[in-house]
């Protein structure tokens, strides 16, 4: 595949996840197509399915267009988490082809974290898997009055300042966290994910709501 097609295909998939979130259908939508994608036979691994690697630049999942890095300065404490995709900094290529790669990122006032969870963020930023630990769906809605993380396949609920500590809902354990810091203004990966992301093959059950 040469890098046209990888641009407009990462192009591609960033409109839908604009669409779908935009008009409000869609976080439902969006978790339930990232559940379909997982389900489906491995394919091959062209560079956008690539895993994120440490010195990824964190780019928005939506918006369409070129590639937009995150800048420490748009974030604001308090607002809703934008979810994001690790961009080789060398190649530019968007990894958006594998869900695992989804990640969420908001900001907090610096003493709402937990100070495990402050070790591996930056000015309050952090960063986490997108995927739910419940059965693979993306974590894609903000519960403002708890400034807390919603998936909305089953409502499984996620403290970010807490370590993404499961408050409600059926998740077994917390989505990982994804050590950040700042170069040029724009944030970078400073590792992998600190846990397991997505559902563990070895789970033998599956609690309900
Ligand atoms: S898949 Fe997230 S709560 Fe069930």
């Amino acid at each position: 595949m040469d890098e046209r097609e990888i641009r407009l295909r990462t192009s591609r998939r960033r409109l839908f996840l604009k669409t779908a979130i935009g008009t409000g259908i869609g976080l439902s939508l969006v978790s339930a197509f990232y559940v379909g994608a997982s389900l489906r036979p491995k394919a091959e691994v062209t560079p956008e399915k690539e895993p994120l690697k440490p010195g990824d630049l964190l780019v928005y999942a939506q918006g369409g267009g070129e590639p937009k890095p995150i800048r420490l300065e748009d974030l604001k404490p308090g607002n809703p988490f934008v979810l994001a995709y690790p961009m080789d900094p060398k190649t530019k290529v968007v990894k958006s082809g594998e869900a695992k790669n989804t990640v969420l990122v908001a900001r907090y006032a610096p003493e709402e974290l937990a100070p495990e969870v402050a070790q591996h963020a930056v000015e309050g930023v952090v960063a986490y898997s997108a995927v739910c630990t419940h059965l693979g769906c993306i974590v894609s809605q903000w519960v403002a009055e708890k400034k807390a993380a919603l998936c909305p396949c089953h409502g499984g609920t996620f403290d970010l300042a807490q370590g993404a500590k499961v408050v409600a809902g059926p998740p077994p354990r917390s989505i990982p966290q994804l050590p950040l810091k700042v170069e040029g203004g724009v944030l970078v990966a400073a590792g992998e994910f600190l846990g397991d992301v997505g559902v563990k093959a070895d789970r033998g059950h599956c609690r309900t709501v």
